[in-house]
């Protein structure tokens, strides 16, 4: 099942801490200990403690009596093996600690969130959602995920030089994207062959512009090129595919908020 958008900020928390916790769990030898150690403390200060006391302040008031009282509990355990780190310089048991990071985001994953997702009533998520936003505002220069920021630009008041990302961009998919209370934008960019492949959107109005290379769209079996600078709204209910014709082709696609649920299947690379 696809995450609530609002508790997707949680989420890609969770990519940068599965991360390390691997890396804790399989350091060969006392030098890589020491230094996945010092990793793991400047990760509990720029972004970590930070996850933890939001998820507590946020998700603890949505969860049951038991699975808040859980996280926690699971935080504090966590937090008390980083704290000896810092103060003892004892790096020996980063395997441990390593274990109970992943143990503990798997458990949020798998259950936590799942559970929050079923109970929450609508309000709690958009409330939620305003609050992760901020959450996800603060990781813009994650110095953890250095990518994360160029993904999920949500401040982009100043001017975004589209064509300059499309070609910096090195892999397919989403390349940057912004999101306002109502307004969601991301730059797609694939390589020749790669693209969407035909799907349904009925949930809202798409507005599609051309930034980099050259792609066919075929709306509704009606076959237009795109180009930099050509514009197409694509109505909800309309069947489309994308197919890029050059490496990179790059497109913006705007819509109101809505369609963030929707993005996930849709933008996987189809070779054809
Ligand atoms: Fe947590
Ligand atoms: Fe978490």
């Amino acid at each position: 099942m696809k995450r609530h958008p609002a508790l997707q900020p949680f989420s890609r928390d969770h990519n940068v801490g599965l991360v390390l916790a691997r890396s804790l769990q399989t350091a060969p030898d006392n030098g890589a200990r020491h230094e996945v150690a010092r990793k793991l403390l400047e990760a509990w200060d720029v972004e970590l403690k930070d996850h933890f006391s939001e998820e507590e302040r946020l998700l603890g008031p949505l969860a049951s009596e038991g699975m808040a009282e859980r996280l926690r509990h699971e935080h504090r355990v966590i937090a008390e093996w980083i704290e000896a780190f810092r103060t003892t310089g004892e790096y020996g048991t980063t395997a441990t600690v390593g274990t109970l990071l992943h143990d503990h985001i798997r458990w949020e994953e798998r259950e936590l969130f799942p559970a929050i997702e079923a109970s929450a009533t609508e309000e709690d998520l958009e409330r939620l959602a305003r609050e992760t936003d901020g959450l996800e505002a603060r990781r813009h220069d994650s110095p953890l995920a250095p990518r994360r920021g160029e993904l999920m630009d949500r401040r982009a008041s100043q001017v975004v030089d589209l064509a300059g990302l499309a070609r910096a961009a090195s892999s397919s998919g989403p390349a940057w994207g912004c999101a306002t209370d109502d307004l969601n934008g991301t730059l797609v960019r694939w390589a020749e062959g790669e693209g969407v492949a035909a799907h349904v959107n009925d949930v809202v109005d798409v507005m599609m512009v051309g930034v980099e290379g050259r792609g066919i769209v075929v709306v509704d079996g009606r076959t237009e090129a795109m180009t930099p600078g050509a514009l197409l709204v694509i109505p909800k209910g309309a069947e489309r595919s994308v197919a890029a014709e050059t490496t990179p082709f790059a497109y913006l696609n705007i819509h109101l908020k809505r369609t963030l649920q929707l993005s996930g299947a849709a933008m996987r690379p189809s070779r054809r």
